[in-house]
């Protein structure tokens, strides 16, 4: 009995958290953003500290800046020292998934960005 409630619950667990999760964001992070940004998200001269984002925004994570930077929509809005990250067509493609940000907006979106977001949330100092 305990089992046919626990199956249904395992599986949709497995269902989201895999690809939009942390974890899958720390492996894209690693394979599309770590050459600039650097490994440990401490970022450089030209290039914003990604572990600061929650503390630059003044307390709480900016989840739909985030997303629209990284889906390429914001791309330009914020100017350090006249350098501006690329687009990453990759990254949008495959499947998506719906996001509810805190500010109530739901948007749907690339699970790799999704999964980007999660990894940056999750490393903020
Ligand atoms: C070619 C170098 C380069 C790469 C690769 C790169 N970035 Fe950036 N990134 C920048 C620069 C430069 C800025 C600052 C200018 C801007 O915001 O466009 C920036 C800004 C950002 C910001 C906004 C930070 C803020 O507080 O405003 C985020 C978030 C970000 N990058 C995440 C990522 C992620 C995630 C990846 C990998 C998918 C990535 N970057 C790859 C150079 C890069």
């Amino acid at each position: 009995m305990r089992y046919l409630i626990a199956a249904p619950l395992l599986a949709t667990l497995a269902g989201c958290a895999p690809f939009t999760g942390p974890e899958a964001g720390r492996t894209l992070y690693t394979q599309n953003c770590a050459s600039c940004h650097g490994a440990d998200a401490r970022g450089g001269a030209q290039i914003p500290d990604l572990t600061q984002i929650t503390a630059r925004a003044g307390g709480s994570y900016p989840q739909d800046r985030v997303l629209d930077k990284l889906d390429g929509y914001a791309r330009g809005q914020t100017a350090y020292a006249g350098a501006e990250m690329p687009n990453f067509g990759d990254l949008l493609t495959g499947r998506l998934t719906r996001v509810q940000s805190a500010t109530g907006l739901s948007r749907e979106m690339p699970e790799k960005i999704v999964a980007l977001d999660a990894y940056l949330r999750s490393i903020q100092r």
